[in-house]
């Protein structure tokens, strides 16, 4: 999972997923990280951790990092929130990776869509929402379950 900071929208989708796949019994390793690097190692925002918390999701002990070209290697799939995050990843994309990198959003029924960053919008709900819808379809697409 990946945005710009690595304290909104990331953090709650890393959150969302995490929580869905320990609730299913799936062996999947979640992470999220920023395009840039603003916030290292910081927490998420109050107001993502607020909204996370209100729906089981654990994101309080989460740490803000920068995604680097290694993550093309050590993950099988990397979803940006957004298009610009999308652009942004594959510039660093290694030379012979073929690792899908997607809009988490391409998982549910508004795709080709940015997700809202509400760092701006302050519609911490509302994008919870949707990441709830993506990351269940997610996983239903790739585990069937
Ligand atoms: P995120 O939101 O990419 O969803 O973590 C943002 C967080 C911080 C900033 C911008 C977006 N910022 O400008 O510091």
């Amino acid at each position: 999972m990946v945005c710009l900071g690595n304290i909104c929208r990331s953090p709650m989708a890393q959150g969302a997923l995490e929580n869905m796949v320990r609730e299913r019994s799936l062996a999947v390793i979640v992470d999220s990280a920023g395009t840039e690097n603003w916030h290292f190692n910081k927490s998420p925002d109050y107001r993502a951790q607020k909204v996370a918390a209100s729906r089981g999701w654990e994101i309080s002990a989460q740490k803000a990092r920068q995604i680097s070209s290694s993550d093309f290697n050590n993950f099988d799939l990397i979803l940006g929130m957004d298009k610009s995050n999308i652009a942004d990843i594959e510039k660093i994309r290694p030379k012979n990776s073929k690792t899908p990198v997607m809009l988490l959003l391409d998982f549910s029924n508004i795709k080709n869509k940015n997700l809202p960053d509400p760092y701006y919008t302050n519609d911490f709900e509302g994008v919870a929402k949707m990441i709830e819808i993506a990351c269940d379809n997610l996983l239903v697409q790739y585990f069937n379950s």
